[in-house]
C-alpha cells in the first residue's frame, strides 16, 4: 500500500469517511530586512536574538495552496511543480505538524506553493513561503488567528516569515530578556509611515540566481556559536534598531539607508568573523556597493543592504529608482534587475477550487 492509499475501510476514522478536505490559497509577499535578524536563542521557537525591521516588497509574490487530504497518511508538498524532498520537505511538514496540532486536526495536506522570486538565493523566499503557508494552512485548518498571532505561527516555520505576514514595514520582537513565555511575546507588527513622503523603492541587482551553498538556518547558527564579534554585533543591531526607527517616523530616507546599508554590513562582518567563515558577498555584490557609493558621490540617496546571498538591494527614492537601476545594470552583469516598493501583507485568495 503507498502513501497515497486510503487505510482499509475498517480502520477509517469519521474524518477519514469525510471525503472532501478544506481548501484554501494565500499570497505572501518577501521581505528585505533593513534591520537584520542573524542569530537564534531558540531554534526551536524560533526565537531571535534581536529584533528586526523589514519592508514587505510588491514583487515576487508566493501563492500557495492548502487541501486537506484525510485519506493520505503522509502531506506532499510541490514547489513550482516539483516535489519537496530532504530538509526544505522535513520543514514544511514539521509546520503542517504545528498546525495540526493546534487545530486538532490530524489530517495530512497537499501543499503546492510557486514562487516568483529565485528560490534559497537570499532574496527572501522562505520569509513568503511561510507567511503563504502560514495563512493558508490557518484556513485550510480551521484555525482563526488575529494578525498577530499568525505573524507567530509563521514565525516557527522561518524567522524572517513573520514580518511578511504585515504590508510596508514591520517590525518583529525579540521575546523580552525573562519573558514567561517568550513564545508568545515574540511576533511582528506593523510600524507607521508615512510611505507618500518616504517614498521608499528597492533596486534589486540579482548578481547570482542560484541556491546559496549554506542555508541562512545554518549559517545563523555557525555565527552564533563560533564568532567571537557576535556579542558586539547584538549590541549594535540593537541600537541600529532604536535609529531606525526614529529615522522612519521622520520619514528621513538619508538615515535609514545609511543605518540598513551598516547593519547589514556588520551582519556580514559577524558572519565573516565565524570559523570558519561564512561569506555570501562575491566580487559582483562589491561591484554594485561600488557603484552605489560612487551613486551617493553624486548626489543619489542610494543605499545597499545584502541578506544570505550576494544579491544586493539598494535602497532609493522611488523617483530615482530608474536611475540607480540604470547605474547597477552598467555596473554589473547581473542576471536580472528589479524594481520593488513596499507592498501588502499575506493574504487569503478567493475560491481555490
Ligand atoms: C539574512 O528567516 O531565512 O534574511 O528563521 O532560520 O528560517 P530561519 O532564517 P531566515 O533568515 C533570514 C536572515 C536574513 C535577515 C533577515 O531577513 O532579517
Amino acid at each position: 500500500m503507498s502513501a497515497e492509499d486510503p487505510p482499509p475501510a475498517a480502520h477509517r476514522t469519521t474524518e477519514d469517511r469525510s471525503d472532501a478536505g478544506e481548501d484554501a490559497a494565500a499570497l505572501a509577499y518577501p521581505n528585505i530586512a533593513l534591520v537584520k535578524y542573524w542569530g537564534k536563542r531558540d531554534e526551536r521557537l524560533v526565537l531571535p536574538w534581536t529584533s528586526s525591521l523589514s519592508m514587505t516588497l510588491d514583487t515576487f509574490p508566493t501563492t500557495t495552496r492548502v487541501r486537506l487530504t484525510p485519506r493520505h497518511r503522509q502531506d506532499t508538498v510541490t514547489l513550482n511543480g516539483k516535489p519537496l524532498d530532504g530538509e526544505p520537505l522535513r520543514r514544511v511538514v514539521a509546520f503542517l505538524d504545528l498546525v495540526r496540532e493546534t487545530s486538532g486536526r490530524p489530517a495530512r495536506a497537499v501543499v503546492e506553493s510557486h514562487n516568483t522570486v529565485p528560490t534559497g538565493a537570499g532574496l527572501a523566499s522562505s520569509a513568503s513561503g511561510f507567511a503563504a503557508l502560514a495563512t493558508a494552512a490557518c484556513a485550510a485548518y480551521g484555525l482563526h488567528l488575529d494578525a498577530r498571532a499568525l505573524s507567530r505561527l509563521a514565525r516557527r516555520g522561518s524567522g524572517s516569515a513573520a514580518r511578511s505576514v504585515f504590508g510596508a514595514f514591520a517590525v518583529w520582537h525579540a521575546a523580552r530578556t525573562g519573558h514567561q513565555d517568550p513564545d508568545l511575546d515574540s511576533f511582528a507588527e506593523p510600524v507607521p509611515v508615512r510611505l507618500d513622503v518616504l517614498d521608499p523603492a528597492l533596486v534589486i541587482a540579482v548578481v547570482d540566481p542560484r541556491p546559496k551553498p549554506v542555508s541562512s538556518r545554518e549559517a545563523m547558527q555557525h555565527t552564533v556559536n563560533t564568532s567571537p564579534l557576535f556579542r558586539a554585533w547584538m549590541a549594535s543591531s540593537r541600537a541600529d534598531l532604536v535609529e531606525m526607527r526614529a529615522a522612519l517616523h521622520g520619514c528621513d530616507l538619508d538615515a535609514v539607508g545609511e543605518i540598513a546599508e551598516r547593519n547589514a554590513l556588520g551582519m556580514h562582518a559577524v558572519m565573516l568573523a565565524a570559523r570558519p567563515a561564512v561569506r555570501y558577498l562575491s566580487p559582483a555584490s562589491l561591484t554594485v556597493l561600488d557603484a552605489v557609493l560612487e551613486l551617493r558621490r553624486d548626489g543619489v540617496s542610494a543605499w545597499a543592504t545584502m541578506d544570505a546571498g550576494p544579491n544586493v538591494k539598494v535602497l532609493c527614492h522611488r523617483a530615482e529608482a530608474g536611475r540607480v537601476a540604470g547605474v547597477v545594470r552598467a555596473a554589473v552583469t547581473a542576471d536580472s534587475v528589479h524594481v520593488a516598493g513596499p507592498g501588502p501583507g499575506a493574504r487569503l485568495l478567493g475560491d481555490s477550487s
